[in-house]
Parts: C-alpha cells; structure tokens; sequence
C-alpha cells in the first residue's frame, strides 16, 4: 500500500516551518492568548476526558497535522486494519484485536468466521471460569484451586498483570493470580516457596509456545506439580495428575500438546492477534479468572466503545487519533525524545511498563513499510511511575532539567479505594504538578514569594513543559477496556504516522539467538577453551565468559 510521497512532504515542510515560529512560544503565552483553551483542546469519548491544552500548539498547528494525517491516509489505513487486511506484511498478518472485542451482534467489517471463533473462544473461556470459581475443576487429589499462576513474557505477561493490577477493587477474594515472566530462578521459585501444589493451576501463556523464559518457568512448574504426587503412581495415573494443574493459552497447538497439556485444556488464539495486543484473547484468562468473567466481558465492552469512537469520529474529533499527532509534534518537532506516562493512581502503577511493550516494540523502529530508512525519528523512549511517587523522585529533571519531556497524567475522578482526604490530595498534587511544569515560575514570581536574589537561579522554573490529561470518571473494567484501547489505536496511528509496521518486532530476534549460541560456552560440564564458537567471540564476551567460568 502506498501513499503518495508529495502531500507527505508538504505537509512536513509545513510543519517544519510552523515549529520554527512556535521556538519561541511559551505556554503561559498560549494560554494568556486563547482564554477558551480548555474548551478547544479538549475531547471526550466514553468515560475519557482527554485535556491537551498544555500542549505546545496552536489551531494552526492542529489543522498543519491534521494534513500529515490526511496525506498519510490514517482514516485508510483504520479501514484497512479494520476489515482484516495483511498490514502486517512483513510476517504477513492482519492485526484483528478489535475483532475480539465486538460483539456478535456489531456490524463487522470482516470475515464471519472470525466473529464465530471469538463467540466459542469466549464460551470455553467462560466455562472455565465458571468451573474454577465453582470448585468443580480441582486439582489432582479433589482440593479446590485457589491460586493460579499464569506463566508468560511480553506481551503473554504485561497486559493481563496490569490489568489484574488495575482492578484489583474487583478481585474475587476466593482466587489468588499471580504472575511470573523472568526465568531468574528469583521469580519463580519464592512464589513456589509460598504455595500449595495441590491447589494451584499454572496457565502457560505463549502465542508461540516457544519462548525459552516461559517454558523454562513452565517446566520447572511441572517438575514442582510432579514432585508433589506419590511415588506409587503409574505414568499415566501421574501425567494425569499433572494435567489437572496445567492449561495453555497459545497460537502453537502443537507444541502445547507437546508439553503436555491435554488439547481440551488448550485456549487458542490466532497469529492475527499480535502479542502485545492479546489481552483480549484467551491470553486475557487469567484476568477473566482473578475478577469474573462478567468483568472480563466488561472491559472487553470497554474497548468496543473506543473501537467505535475511533472508527466512527471524525479525525479532528478522534482522541487516539489526536494524541499521535501531539506525539509526532512532540517527537519531531519539538525535539522531545522520552514522554513520561503519569497514572495518579496506584492501582494503575503498571501501566507505564505495559505501555512501554505497546509502544516501544510497536514503533521503536528505523525502517518504513517500503525497506527504506526513515527519514524521521520514530518512538520516543516511554518511561514513568505511579504519578505521586515520581514527584519525590525524578520529577525534578521535568521541572528543572531543560529537556522537553512531554507527559500523559492519569487522573480517576473518584477513588477505587476511598480513605478519607486521600483521593483530593492525590488530585490536587496532579493538577498541580502538571500545571508547574506548563506554567512553571519566573524570576519574578519566585521574587515576589519571598526568595532572595542568591537563590533565585535555583528557585526559578522554566516551564513549557507540554503534557496532556487524561481524566477517567472512575477506575472499572469497562473504563480500562476504553484506556487500553486508545492506547492501541493510537500507537497505530503513530506507525501509519510514520510509516512503520507496528505488529512486527524483528529487533528482539538478534540476543535471542546469540543467547542460543553463548549457552554451551556456559554449561557447568563445558571448559571454556574447548568451546568452538568461543574463538568467533568479540573480547568482550569472551572475557566476560571467562570471568563467569572461573
Ligand atoms: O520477544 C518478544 C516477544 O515476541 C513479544 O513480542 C511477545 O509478546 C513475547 O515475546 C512473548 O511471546 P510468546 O507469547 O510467543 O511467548
């Protein structure tokens, strides 16, 4: 698919020209010029409010991106993604997450054998729930399962963590979830310290159930199942037994079957759901586990309601649409080179390192659709920390530090936890805080509090500092669904923005298969000096091996 170069040159020239004459722009002067900016740089979809006042922009600025979205053809390009086109043509894919979230009875726009596999997908995964929450799927030996410990990496891991995380106001107080992704012994094993085989059930997340972190981690579980059963057992009386603490999420049936785990206790997906975007799929389990299918189906609803806001609206209107382009100004304009992502919330402290998979292995990318070298920068690096906490850590270098580092704070109108005077404070500090960094405090200003002329350089702040505000009405599965969901669309907006393909992730491939080739120079049995490939190493490594083997 190609767009037309000449229109994608104007319009960055455009833009070039306009971010020369907004150098000079302060924010204080933005607001001080459009008293009624709130009102124009705001947009609401569902249960969102998304303020982006506070960024460097003027109308004129909106209507110059607006015209790099329109000769990069983003409304087309949601169309294509939408009808199950291959846009993910370097594994050749289509990227069908929103298809897991439609309802059966919603007008698709692709194949109606996609809509039946979702329906059935969704009905085993209910029926599980329902036979784990009632007690009637037991473990081995007729104990009820209590602690379920799902078993994945990237993107098999960091969404339904969060998730589970975020919701943690809806959790069954009768299942315990637990996550472990690192094959760092540390991860696993103090968890297996703490629990009681007999009621566990391990989910064994992996689309290509051949992620060496995951399987090792899966294998260990099954060693640990194992050990736990009689030494009388047959073999099959003891695979039996094992299975029953046993399922697997993945796209590779084959291999799950290879493990072990028996083709009925396998939850399918398609290679048509990218990784970091199948929290929706049956990858999604164990957060249908930890707080009620009912719940699971809500967040699901949730991000219908954004799929259909950003289908439907028009760009100007579109929020994911909107915070690409603040971000494309940001990157490429501005010169910002991280965005700091600020949930005011505890219960949303993992959404920054959820964020950072959905954007970073989306974007983080320096070739285009057509093999060529961008001519732009891509992805800005995605850091950040529940909001209060980062205020007593590294929000001096936003306020103080001279780099532009743009910011998203998460605001929840009411608490999910309510103490008294907690939630007001919370807020107060956000607003606050992204106010500072906007309006910031000149010499005089800090004068007239009070500071003395010695102090004034170190008491002065600078401001400028662009940020949006995201404000949720209040932290349940459906409003999540809707978070996450813009998100999504608006790192695909970003790829088309940039002409990158956002569901391949080759630059993880290269360590991956390095690490293969350094684990025989590394076993206990093995000398070092007889290692073949150990000669073809550069001296780092080598020396660094040496090191690890004395
Ligand atoms: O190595 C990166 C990656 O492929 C991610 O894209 C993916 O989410 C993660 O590994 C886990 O992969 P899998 O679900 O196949 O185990």
């Amino acid at each position: 698919m190609t767009t037309e170069r000449a229109p994608i040159d104007q319009a960055l020239r455009a833009l070039a020209l306009h971010a020369e004459a907004m150098k000079p722009r302060h924010l204080r002067a933005l607001f001080a010029e459009q008293p009624r900016r709130f009102e124009d740089f705001s947009l609401v979809a569902g249960n969102l409010l998304l303020d982006f006042s506070k960024q460097r922009v003027t109308r004129q600025t909106l209507t110059l991106l607006h015209n790099l979205a329109k000769a990069r053809d983003v409304e087309g390009w949601r169309r294509r993604m939408r009808a199950g086109e291959i846009i993910n043509h370097t594994e050749h894919r289509a990227a069908l997450h929103m298809a897991l979230r439609e309802p059966p009875d919603a007008h698709t726009a692709h194949a109606p054998e996609i809509t039946r596999e979702v329906a059935q997908s969704l009905a085993r995964m209910r029926e599980f729930c329902a036979a784990i929450h009632s007690g009637a799927w037991q473990g081995h030996d007729k104990e009820r399962i209590r602690d379920v410990v799902n078993l994945g990496i990237g993107g098999s891991d960091l969404g339904p963590r969060m998730a589970v995380r975020a919701l943690a106001a809806f959790q069954r107080p009768d299942l315990r979830v637990h996550f472990v992704s690192n094959m760092d012994g540390a991860d696993l094993a103090p968890l297996l310290n703490r629990l009681n085989p007999r009621s566990t059930l391990f989910i064994v997340a992996s689309k290509t159930f051949g992620t060496l972190e995951t399987l090792s981690n899966a294998r260990t579980a099954r060693a640990w199942i194992d050990s736990s059963l009689p030494a009388s057992l047959t073999h099959q009386a003891r695979e039996n037994a094992i299975a029953r603490h046993f399922v697997a999420v993945s796209s590779n049936l084959p291999a799950a079957a290879a493990f072990g785990i028996p083709a009925e206790q396998v939850f399918a997906f398609r290679d048509w759901v990218g990784g970091r975007f199948s929290l929706w799929s049956s990858v999604g389990l164990s957060i249908a586990l930890a707080v009620g299918f009912s719940n699971f189906e809500a967040l699901l609803a949730g991000a219908h309601v954004m799929d259909e806001h950003f289908i439907q609206a028009g760009a100007s209107q579109n929020l994911p649409i909107t915070l690409a382009l603040l971000d494309i100004w940001n990157v490429n304009f501005i010169g910002a080179a991280s965005h700091g992502i600020f949930p005011y919330s505890q219960s949303l402290e993992l959404f920054p390192a959820y964020l950072q998979q959905l954007e970073m292995e989306s974007t983080g990318k320096s070739v285009d659709r057509q093999g060529q070298p961008l001519t732009l920068k891509s992805c800005p690096i995605l850091w950040g920390s529940s909001g209060t906490n980062g205020q007593h850590s590294f929000f001096q270098l936003l306020h103080q530090g001279g780099q532009p580092i743009p910011c998203d704070f998460i605001l929840l109108k009411q608490a999910d936890f309510p103490l008294p005077g907690h939630h007001i404070h919370l807020l107060a500090n956000a607003l606050a805080q992204s106010a500072a960094l906007a309006f910031g405090q000149t010499p005089a200003e800090a004068r007239a509090s009070g500071i003395g002329e010695d102090l004034l350089p170190y008491r002065t702040f600078p401001g400028n500092q662009p940020s949006t505000t995201l404000l949720l009405e209040r932290l349940t599965p459906h409003t999540l669904g809707q978070l996450l969901a813009l998100y999504e669309h608006k790192v695909f907006c970003q790829s088309v923005l940039w002409n990158v393909n956002a569901f391949d992730q080759w630059g993880v491939e290269l360590g991956k298969q390095m690490a293969k080739r350094l684990l025989p120079c590394l076993e206990d049995d093995t000398e070092f000096a007889t290692i073949d490939t150990a000669d073809t190493l550069d001296a780092s490594t080598r020396g660094l091996l040496a090191a690890l083997k004395k």
